[in-house]
Order: structure tokens, then sequence, then C-alpha cells
């Protein structure tokens, strides 16, 4: 069965009696003049769609807690829903946590991940009751040791290790390859498990980790993962007699940015996980373990589009013709990043035919700031609202200020309706950490 990380635009996008494009029942060349651009928009029935589809695919396997990584796209109304939808949440930093608390988020329902948690992060992870900490290496199990200790809490643990395993995808976001900042190397996995059960009286090991990377299409690295977790887990139970009752398998899954990307689908990695733990489980003789996953790109990157609106536009003699637009590298940095690639469509304009070619650049004060390179598009003209899909997922997550840029709003659209789920930023806002201090009065 087919799910929406599959296809390239939000499952509701169609073309209106207007002629315009419309996700979620709104017309995006309206939503663009009533919020302004650039816009993030965002349509609820893709993301639910996905949370179903992992409900769904994994519902054969009732020991799975499944959690949203929410670095793919952190606010309180993406919280609200993966709340509803039964979801825990992955965090990975002090913000993200502050977050899924302010938004009322059931903490229990928490894992925090990261390579250099700090001690103000664990003590509030700690305070505000995350329910599992991911450990990643040696200054973190006696850091958060000694805050358990003075807390006067167990804390709930799993051990990130590097499972050694390469995958296809940009190098900058590979993570389970052993040259890798993240996890304990294997070979030093038990010199912390003594560490646990001699010294650090606080921490509840309760399994470990692994996250091989982002944007994954191949069904064959979660097998290997899978292989690699399980040998471990047997490992510890013949050395120190103990059954590690949970893995976390990381996130990963792909989507489709372009016609080029063939990624599977949400029912074709839950096979392969589910038979390699059941497998697994009976050649090792070890009881099935509560499994957790932290999907994120696959969960919010089909929902999410970007508007932008055609500015000026500029023809090289013999070379490129450039159309600029009101955004850039300051809402979405993947194409300078990691020279991602994006489907784009004049919304204003879907059905006319794409006969220029144009580069879309970004309104940066760097050349490198270029959306997406030599695509065909319909004649473009100034004022014209231009659609980036997939970019639900490490847009807004990944935006910043640069050149003081304000970060754009972002609005949540289902069945006609539209509401704002992050305010656009204002001047006052963006300058409200400045300082002047008296001497340079
Ligand atoms: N779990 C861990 C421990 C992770 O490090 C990540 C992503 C995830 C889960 C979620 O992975 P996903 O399902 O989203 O692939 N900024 C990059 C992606 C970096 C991913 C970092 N870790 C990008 O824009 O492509």
């Amino acid at each position: 069965m087919e799910t929406a990380n599959q296809n390239i635009k939000p499952i509701t996008t169609k073309i209106n009696t207007q002629g315009n494009i419309e996700i979620g029942g709104c017309d995006l060349v309206e939503l663009a003049n009533k919020y302004g651009t650039p816009l993030y928009v965002y349509d609820e029935a893709t993301i639910r769609s996905m949370t179903h589809s992992y409900k769904d695919a994994f519902k054969t396997y009732p020991k799975m807690k499944m959690m949203f990584a929410s670095k793919a796209f952190m606010t309180k109304a993406i919280c609200r829903i993966m709340q509803q939808e039964g979801f825990g949440l992955d965090l990975c930093s002090g913000g993200e946590i502050y977050t899924a608390k302010s938004a009322g988020f059931d903490m229990s329902k928490t894992l925090f991940n990261g390579n250099n948690k700090s001690y103000d992060e664990l003590n509030m992870a700690l305070e505000f009751g995350v329910g599992t900490i991911s450990v990643d290496n040696f200054f973190e199990l006696a850091l958060l040791n000694n805050i358990a200790e003075s807390q006067n809490k167990k804390v709930r643990i799993l051990l990130r290790i590097t499972p050694g395993i390469e995958c296809h995808t940009h190098e900058y976001i590979q993570t389970g390859h052993l040259d890798s900042k993240f996890g304990f190397d294997l070979t030093v996995l038990d010199e912390a498990i003594d560490l646990i059960f001699d010294e650090y009286k606080n921490l509840n090991l309760v399994g470990l980790h692994a996250h091989i990377g982002s944007q994954i299409f191949e069904k064959k690295v979660y097998f290997d993962e899978v292989d690699v977790i399980f040998k471990e887990i047997k490992r510890i139970k013949d050395k120190y007699n103990i059954e590690l009752s949970e893995i976390n398998l990381g996130g990963g899954l792909g989507i489709k940015y372009t016609d080029k990307d063939a990624p599977i689908s949400v029912y074709e990695i839950a096979e392969t996980i589910i038979t390699s733990i059941e497998e697994h489980a009976k050649k090792y003789e070890i009881e099935a373990p509560y499994v957790f996953i932290e999907p994120g790109r696959s969960i919010v990157g089909t929902s999410g589009v970007t508007l932008y609106t055609a500015g000026s536009s500029k023809q090289v003699p013999h070379g490129r013709r450039y159309q600029a637009v009101d955004g850039g590298m300051s809402d979405n940095v993947r194409p300078s990043m990691y020279q991602a690639q994006y489907t784009v469509e004049v919304a204003n304009k879907p059905d006319e035919e794409e006969c220029e070619k144009v580069t879309i650049s970004g309104k940066h004060c760097e050349s490198g700031d270029i959306l997406v390179k030599d695509v065909n598009l319909p004649v473009i003209e100034e004022g014209d609202v231009i659609c980036f899909y997939d970019t639900g997922a490490y847009g807004y997550s990944m935006s910043s200020n640069y050149n003081r840029v304000l970060k754009p709003a972002a609005v949540l659209v289902n069945n006609g309706k539209s509401d704002i789920i992050i305010n656009r930023q204002t001047y006052e806002e963006l300058c409200a950490s400045d300082v002047i201090p008296d001497r340079l009065n």
C-alpha cells in the first residue's frame, strides 16, 4: 500500500475552479494574500495520514513506541497533533523539551537524544519528567547519574550505539557509520555497562538505541541495524545475565522531493522491521522487545509547502534566467547545505505550459542562495505565487535570521480552514535580544 511519503505533493493538493493550486481546501494564492509570503503551509490531512499509516503498518507488533522526531518540525501545534495521534516525541535540546512541556505534552512519552546534552538540559529533562534518555557517551553517563542522584530519581536510559552501518544518503545526514560523532562504539559498550551496574546507581539501563541516517530509501539497512542490536543484546545477556527489553531503531524513512526519488512505503519498512525483529528474537531466544521508532521527515515532510512571491528577475546574456523570490536560504537552507532538490510550481499558473527554464534564487547576500536550478516553469511574472513542495521537514526547523530576514509564518490547513501555527516574526522580536552596553552611549 502506498503511503503519503511516496507522493511529492500533500494528499489534498488539487487545482480548484479558479485555476489555482489548493491544499487542504485552501487556495494557495488566497493564503499568500491573507498571510503574506514566504509562508509555510502544512496540510493536516497529510500529517495525520502518515501517523495513521505508521500505526496501521505496525499494528501487528503491539510493543511499538512511536515517537515523532521533533527536530523535523517543532511547534506547540505539532505537539498537540502528535499527542492526539498517540505518538511520543523524540527531543534533542532544551528548547525542544521546553516546547513540548509548554504545549502540555505528556512528558512521560518523550525521549531525549543528543551527543552533548548540557547539565541544564539534563536537569530540565529530569524535572519535567522526560520518559527516557538516550545516553550518548561516557561524559553524559556521569553527568546524568549525578543529576539523577541530586533529584533522588532513577532514570530510564538507553545507550546510543554506533552500529557501523553506512547508508546511501548525503554524508552530512549519515549517522550510523563508525566514524561518527554519535554514540558508543561497540568496542567500549561493556565499559559503559560496567559503570552503570557498578557505580551509576541512579541509572536504569533498559535498552539500546541506534539511528542510521536520514532520507533512507533502502530496507536492508534496517534489517542490518536490527541484526547489530540483537547481537549486542544476546551478548549482553550471556555476559551479564540481563535481557534488555527495549530497542530504539531511530528514524530515517525518506520522502519524495522530485520524480528521481523512490522512497519505500511505511508498510515496507514496517514489514522489514517486524520480520527481522521476530526472526532475531526467535534465533537468539530473546523476548520480543519494546521497539521505539523516531520518524521525523516522513511524518511532516510531504505535508508542508513553502509559498514565495516572485520579485526581480534577470536574464544573463547567453546564460541562465534567474527569478528571485522573497525568501531563500534563511527559510530553507537545504539546497545550499545538501544540494537538495525540490519540485516547484507556480500556484496561480498550474496549467500553463512550462516553457521557460529558470533558476530560482533567494534574496540573501550570497551567491549560493539558490533554491532550485534550471527548472522548467511557465513564464513567471512579478507577483506570481511560487510553491515549493516537501519543505515540511527541516525547513522551518533550520531557518535563520541571516541578513536579518524575518522568519516566515506557518499555517495549518484542513477542510478549507487555515490557522496560524507560527506567527510571522516581527522586527521588534528580531531586535528584542539586542543590547547596547552603556559604555557605547
Ligand atoms: N532520531 C535521531 C537520533 C536522529 O538523529 C534523527 C535525525 C531522527 C531520529 C529523525 O530522522 P528522520 O526520520 O527525519 O530522517 N537536517 C537534515 C536531516 C538531519 C537529520 C538528523 N537526525 C536534512 O534537512 O536533511
